[in-house]
């Protein structure tokens, strides 16, 4: 059965895209797992880095393929979207000549945000509060249903989810058995990381309580968390630099030492060159530029895969 695990952080631009995908990169050519990608957010960021910008614009605009927009639209419909209509195969890139076999994708589609308003607004009267608290978890298990369907089918479901907690980013929870935050060791950034944990603590004893008042089968499963992936750290003398390791020892010391990933991944223009190439910064062999750093960047990046695949079972 398939681990199934949501990259979440509302910082932008932190790497959670960025992580996702090479988490499932390693995960795949490291370690042979069957990975299963979604993209939960509208900026279609890890669609356009997996599949290539103009294969996704073909498949979901000219082809009118399906994405997750499709997914949700079925739900409004008050039907289920089949998994092998919205999941890609065989499309996500491994090197410059190849596609991972054993990597699955959903895409995402621009019109995600105004769904998430629409998902907001979506009330269905039921014939009395415990019927609407059903309806209610029904609205935050739209891509779980997806994912149960197909969970053996993968050994990881890794979503990437947008930067805000809305209910798209709501759905990733409720279906995850863990939440991994990627972050920057930046000040800001970690004031922000223990309101996360905070809120997703929050999220748990929410669904927990609407769970048992639906009068629904067993009980919710929390969703753990995973631990916080360092990223874009700098380095001096052969680990990170005074100001980062400072910052990276104070959110150890707020959350607890083992709520951090021992690992982390470096600064460096290898990683936006393997996104500039849609690849995974395992191929970096094939970049035209920043070879060195981005051969740097993949080695750190195996030693997040080795510690996620040790952390998250
Ligand atoms: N280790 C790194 N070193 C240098 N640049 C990086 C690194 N990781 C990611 N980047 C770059 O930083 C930018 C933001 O990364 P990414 O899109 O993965 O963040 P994000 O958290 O998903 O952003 P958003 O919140 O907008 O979804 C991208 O241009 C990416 O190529
Ligand atoms: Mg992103």
């Amino acid at each position: 059965m398939a681990i199934v695990v949501s990259m979440i952080n509302w910082k932008g631009g932190v790497g959670k895209t960025s992580l996702t995908l090479n988490l499932a990169a390693g995960l795949a050519s490291k370690h042979s797992k069957r990975v299963l990608l979604i993209d939960l957010d509208a900026q279609c960021n890890l669609s356009f880095l997996s599949v290539g910008l103009s294969a996704y614009v073909d498949h979901t605009y000219k082809n009118s393929g399906s994405t997750l927009k499709t997914v949700f639209d079925a739900y409004f419909d008050r039907k289920q979207a089949k998994p092998e209509d919205v999941i890609l195969k065989k499309r996500v890139r491994a090197s410059a000549g190849q596609i991972f076999t054993q990597v699955g994708i959903v895409l995402s589609h621009q019109e995600l945000t105004l769904l998430d308003m629409k998902l907001a607004r979506e009330k269905r009267s039921g014939k009395d509060h415990r019927e609407e608290t059903r309806f209610e978890i029904e609205k935050l298990s739209v891509i779980k249903s997806i994912i149960d369907e197909v969970a053996s089918e993968y050994d990881y479901v890794l979503l990437d989810c947008p930067p805000n907690v809305n209910l798209v980013t709501q759905n990733a929870f409720f279906s995850s058995d863990y939440y991994v935050v990627p972050a920057i060791p930046d000040f800001l950034s970690t004031v922000g990381i223990s309101q996360i944990t905070k809120y997703m603590d929050q999220f748990n004893q929410d669904y927990r309580s609407m769970w048992a008042y639906a009068g629904l089968p067993g009980s919710y499963v929390e969703t753990k968390f995973g631990g916080i992936i360092f990223n874009m750290v700098d380095e001096y003398g052969g680990g990170p630099k005074d100001g980062h390791r400072q910052i990276m020892k104070s959110t150890a010391s707020q959350l607890g030492a083992g709520a951090l990933f021992k690992n982390y991944v470096t600064d460096g223009d290898g990683m936006s060159a393997a996104a500039q190439f849609n690849l995974p910064i395992f191929a970096f062999n094939d970049l035209p530029r920043a070879q060195q750093n981005a051969e740097k960047q993949a080695t750190y990046m195996e030693r997040v895969v080795d510690e996620f695949l040790n952390r998250i079972v």
